[in-house]
Parts: structure tokens; C-alpha cells; sequence
């Protein structure tokens, strides 16, 4: 069974992939947050440097392409295949209004004829990149998965990566496992995604549909890192080598970044790690005040020294 880091815009850049990837491992690929390349066809600066961040690294990285029509992909998959990439995967889960409005990302299931000519385009290049999809089960309803599988399981997929929820569900009440049933006898591997963030949510969903892939974690293992590593068998979490993950990526932070941008992002980072903390609200507040980086560091310190890990340190959507 395959485990993969989720795609996290804003969370899971190259430096949070690596600092992962050297403390915690377990995960088999690491999906980048979308690239969209816009309608110059340019990649931008910052998403080069983010994508070619961890090139020399010794995991997988899967590029994410979040687009509408096939016009950019000509320009685009031979720069990724140059770039070291073999494989990339297709957004068919954005569910932002900014992004669907442009029939991009779960845009594009409310869309059957365009869908079909993006992946009729993409899968004629001869770019000898695999493509993967990740992809939720309808726009509006769960009605709309039959006929979207239908589409879907043409098309020669490496693997199809299901988060089993509507565009309308966003991130909403509970996902969908049942959809997995269509899946039975997929002509690719399926990946489960959606609220997996204990080992028991793993092992249900494992043993409820044994024919997976694998599962795909995103917010469950930003909240524990070592959620992969102990999947695969290996320790838990403690609360001093998360101190020294979250000083790491601090640390690399700062060398990548003004304070202004760092700030945002640790506190975006630690607002799920918090969910695995005892008492954590208040050390996370003052966490947010922070005016510079030697504040922020102090503040940090602080709430490592107050707070400890929960008996069962698992994300909890209720307590963000
Ligand atoms: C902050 C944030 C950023 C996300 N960015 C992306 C993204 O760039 N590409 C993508 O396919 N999904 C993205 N997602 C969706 C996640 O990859 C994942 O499907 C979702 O969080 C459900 O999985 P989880 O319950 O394990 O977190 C994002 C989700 C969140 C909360």
C-alpha cells in the first residue's frame, strides 16, 4: 500500500518536503502544491524555484498542474520531463470560485467535454511523463461520480487519487468512502484521500476496500508528522524532535524568506501541528503576535516548553 503527502498550497513547499522527508520519511511520493501556468504559458519564478527546490533530493516529487484547456501543455511537459520529473498529476479538486469560474481544477467536472479534450490532449503528447489525476467525486452531488468514473477510467491513468468529497463539500462533514465501490476493478491504481489522520482511519479505510492503491495524507500529517513513520511501523511523535522539526523549518525559512512571509507560514504550520497539543491555544495566539524573527522564536520556545503532546495527537478539523 502506497502512502503520499498531499499537495498543501502553502504548506508543503520544497523546504517543508525535504525538512519531512530527512526527520520523519514513510511517504513514498511527495505531490507539490499546483503550478498553473498562465496564459503566456510562463511558469513563475516562484514556482520554478519551488519545484526545482528539492530536484536533488532523494524522494519523489510529482508536479501538479492545475489548467483548464490544453493550450499551455505543449510548452509546459517537455520543461518538467527537462526539469528530472516522470511523472505529473492533473487538479481536478481545486474547489475555490476563482478556479472553477475559469473551468479549472473541480471546474472542469461540471464540464464533461472539456475534461475529455484536456485529457485527450494530454494523454497524445508524447511527453513520457505519467499522469496521474487527483480528482473529487462531483461539483454539486455524489450522483455525479458514475458518470465521471465513466470518463475518468478511459483514460490511460497511472493512478487516480479520489478525494471523496463534492467541489460544494469543500472540506465539509464527512467524506465519501463509498465511492471507492465503483472503483473495484479500475484498469489504473486508486488512492484514497479525504480525513485520514490517525493509523486506525488508515487501517479502516485499508481494510474496507483492500483492491486501494494506497492513501494520500494531507492535513493529518501536517498536524503529526510522523504520522507516515509510524504507519510504516516506526516511532511516535515526540514533543522534542517536533520542536526540532519546527525549528529546522524555521531556520530554513528564514534563509528562503522575509519575516513577514516566514510568520505566516509557521503560523499557518503550526496551526494544524496545535491540534496534536495539549493546552496549545493560548501559546498559539501569542504565536501569531510575533513582530520579528527573534520574537517569534521566543514565543515558540515558549509554547514548546508549556505545551505537550495530546494522548491521541490527531488532527481535528473542530479544533483549528
Ligand atoms: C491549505 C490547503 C491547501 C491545499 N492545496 C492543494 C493543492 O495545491 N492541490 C491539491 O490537489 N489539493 C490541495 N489541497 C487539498 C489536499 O491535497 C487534500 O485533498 C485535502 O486536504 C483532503 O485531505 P486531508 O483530509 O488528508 O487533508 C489543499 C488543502 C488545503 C487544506
Amino acid at each position: 500500500m502506497k502512502l503520499y503527502f498531499a499537495p498543501l498550497e502553502g504548506i508543503t513547499d520544497g523546504v517543508y518536503r525535504r525538512a519531512h522527508c530527512k526527520m520523519f520519511g514513510g511517504v513514498d511520493k511527495y505531490f507539490a502544491p499546483f503550478i498553473s501556468p498562465s496564459a503566456g504559458f510562463r511558469v513563475t519564478h516562484r514556482e520554478k524555484r519551488q519545484l526545482l527546490s528539492d530536484r536533488d533530493a532523494n524522494y519523489t516529487v510529482v508536479p501538479q498542474l492545475l489548467i483548464g484547456k490544453p493550450d499551455a501543455l505543449e510548452e509546459i511537459l517537455p520543461r518538467l520531463t527537462d526539469a528530472g520529473f516522470t511523472e505529473i498529476n492533473l487538479n481536478l479538486g481545486c474547489p475555490s470560485g476563482t478556479v472553477t469560474a475559469k473551468g479549472k481544477g473541480a471546474g472542469l467536472l461540471r464540464e464533461p467535454d472539456a475534461l475529455r479534450t484536456l485529457l485527450d490532449a494530454l494523454f497524445a503528447l508524447p511527453c513520457g511523463l505519467a499522469v496521474s489525476a487527483k480528482t473529487r467525486i462531483g461539483f454539486s452531488d455524489i450522483s455525479e461520480w458514475e458518470g465521471l468514473w465513466q470518463i475518468l477510467r478511459a483514460y490511460p491513468f497511472s493512478e487516480l487519487i479520489v478525494h471523496a468529497r463534492t467541489r460544494e463539500e469543500y472540506y465539509r462533514g464527512r467524506t465519501h468512502p463509498d465511492a471507492l465501490a465503483l472503483c473495484k476493478n479500475a484498469p489504473f491504481p486508486v488512492i484514497f484521500n479525504g480525513d485520514l489522520f490517525s493509523p486506525e482511519d488508515v487501517q479502516a479505510i485499508e481494510k474496507a476496500y483492500p483492491e486501494l492503491g494506497g492513501v494520500m495524507l494531507g492535513r493529518g500529517l501536517v498536524a503529526n508528522p510522523a504520522l507516515s513513520r509510524m504507519l510504516r511501523g516506526g516511532e511516535a511523535l515526540t514533543i522534542s524532535e517536533l520542536k526540532r522539526f519546527h525549528d529546522a523549518l524555521c531556520d530554513a525559512y528564514a534563509e528562503e524568506m522575509p519575516f513577514k512571509a516566514l510568520h505566516g507560514r509557521m503560523c499557518e504550520i503550526m496551526s494544524y501541528v496545535c491540534c496534536c497539543l495539549d493546552s496549545a491555544k493560548k501559546p498559539l495566539k501569542q504565536l501569531r503576535k510575533a513582530q520579528t524573527l527573534a520574537d517569534y522564536r521566543t514565543r515558540a520556545e515558549a509554547l514548546f516548553a508549556i505545551c505537550d503532546l495530546k494522548q491521541q495527537p490527531w488532527f481535528d478539523p473542530l479544533n483549528l
